[in-house]
Order: C-alpha cells, then sequence, then structure tokens
C-alpha cells in the first residue's frame, strides 16, 4: 500500500469525485431497453468530457469503457448488445483515471421494478460493504474488513465471493494489497494511514461455483455464478486516516 502526501490525497479525491459522478450520471438511463453498450458509451462520453480517461479500457486488453454485470455476472461483464428487461440487476463499475490517480466505484441498479428476492440481496450487498468499510481502523487489517463483511453476509444468508476483492488503488489501478471478503480479525495486511484501497464485496444467493469466461484478445476474465442465481456488488475508494476510514467516491 502506497501512502499519498497531502497533495496526492487531492488528486485522489477529485478523481474519486468524477467516478461517482459518472456512475450516477449513467445511472440515470438504466431502463428497459438500453443496451449495455449504449450505457458504456453515456459513461465514456461524460469521463472524456470531464478531461479523464475510463482506466478499463484497453487495461490488459480490456475493450470497453466500463464493466455491466446483469444478474447472474458476477463481475468484469463486458458491454455488448444485450437489451436490458424489467427485473434485471446491474452493476455498474466506473474507474476514472486523471492526475495521474485512479478513482474506481460500483454500484447494483434496478432496471424498473425488480423482485423482493433481487431487492433484499442489493441491499445486504451494499450494506456489506459499509460494514466492511467502517471495520476500517488505523491499526487494523485487510482481515478485519474481510471478517466483518463476511460475518454481516453470513447472517443474511448470503454468500461472499473469495476469489475476487478490493484492492489497493492510487497511481495503480490495482495496487496491493488484496481485500478480501473474508478473513480473520488482526490477520491480513497492515491498513497504513494515508492508503487508498477500495472495498467491493460480491455478494451471491448460493454457495455455486464461480464459472470463468474469457474476453477475446484479454487477460482479464469476466465470472457468472455457476447455478445462474444472482449477484450483487457495490465499491467505493476509501481513504485510510487517523480516525478510520474516509469514502472517497461518495455520492
Ligand atoms: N473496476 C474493477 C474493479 O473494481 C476492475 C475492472 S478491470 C476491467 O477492480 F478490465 F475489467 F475493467
Ligand atoms: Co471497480
Ligand atoms: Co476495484
Amino acid at each position: 500500500m502506497t501512502i499519498k502526501t497531502m497533495d496526492e490525497i487531492r488528486q485522489m479525491e477529485k478523481v474519486c469525485q468524477l467516478a461517482a459522478q459518472t456512475l450516477y450520471h449513467t445511472a440515470k438511463f438504466v431502463r428497459p431497453g438500453i443496451t449495455t453498450n449504449e450505457l458504456d458509451k453515456i459513461a465514456h462520453d461524460f469521463t472524456l468530457s470531464h478531461e479523464a480517461k475510463p482506466a478499463p479500457l484497453g487495461y490488459h486488453g480490456y475493450p470497453k469503457s466500463i464493466c455491466t454485470s446483469v444478474n447472474e455476472v458476477i463481475c468484469h461483464g463486458v458491454p455488448d448488445s444485450t437489451v436490458l428487461k424489467e427485473g434485471d440487476i446491474i452493476n455498474l463499475d466506473i474507474t476514472c483515471y486523471k492526475f495521474g490517480f485512479h478513482g474506481d466505484t460500483s454500484a447494483t441498479f434496478y432496471v424498473g421494478d425488480v423482485s423482493d428476492r433481487a431487492k433484499k440481496l442489493t441491499e445486504a450487498a451494499k450494506d456489506a460493504m459499509m460494514v466492511g468499510i467502517e471495520a476500517i481502523t488505523a491499526k487494523g487489517t485487510t482481515g478485519d474488513i474481510g471478517f466483518a463483511i463476511n460475518k454481516f453476509t453470513t447472517r443474511q444468508g448470503y454468500h461472499v465471493v473469495r476469489e475476487i476483492g478490493g484492492h489497493g488503488i492510487g497511481r495503480g489501478f490495482h495496487e496491493d494489497p488484496f481485500v478480501p471478503s473474508y478473513g480473520k480479525k488482526g490477520r491480513g495486511d497492515r491498513l497504513l494511514v494515508g492508503g487508498t484501497i477500495t472495498v467491493e464485496p460480491m455478494l451471491n444467493e448460493t454457495t455455486a461455483e464461480l464459472v470463468e469466461h474469457d474476453i477475446p484478445n484479454s487477460s482479464i476474465k469476466w465470472y457468472t455464478t455457476a447455478d445462474k442465481t444472482l449477484s450483487a456488488q457495490f465499491e467505493h475508494t476509501v481513504l485510510i486516516t487517523e480516525n478510520g476510514p474516509r469514502i472517497l467516491t461518495g455520492y
């Protein structure tokens, strides 16, 4: 984890605010009938119009500017001609690059009216992210975050994804440490004041395995639940301070 100077923190704040604005600007267009390609273009154009770059575009060969993960897609869904339909849930994951720094945030949105089942999972995913963020302390570890997320998630009757999680972030898109959505208090990597990480739990309805899918000409994979049950995710970029967490991608 790299410790940022006050100046670097100010740059991180700005790019994180832009990522949050891009996320909620794009989310306004989520409705039955729109394609994920159209959402990608909306986010892409908004980002460029703010003199920033969409970090995913070209990242390890990733072909689009955002990730759009619908229903059983766990993460890294690639925008395409898929038409959203009433009842879907969709995670929009936005990462902006500006001033030499990255801001990474995602949220799951409802397409029209959705089932209570989808709402419950989505709400739990948002709460799990907040519980994880609240577990951050100046003297803590990544295990504190994972422990809190997994405990909360299990009590809600859901299952965390273990293979993928949060990460350090700053000049690099994905930096050390890995921030798991499970763990033991006091284990894992030390959190450092002035460090910036993401907290981004993925919650599944069942214990079904992940299925990994290739993206042509890219080393990035996208993932679905093997039994096609729903998965939901939220993500914030967070600064670790003396007094605990400060969410940089708040909106
Ligand atoms: N934004 C994702 C994350 O939260 C990473 C997407 S990488 C991409 O870490 F290449 F798929 F865009
Ligand atoms: Co992200
Ligand atoms: Co991330």
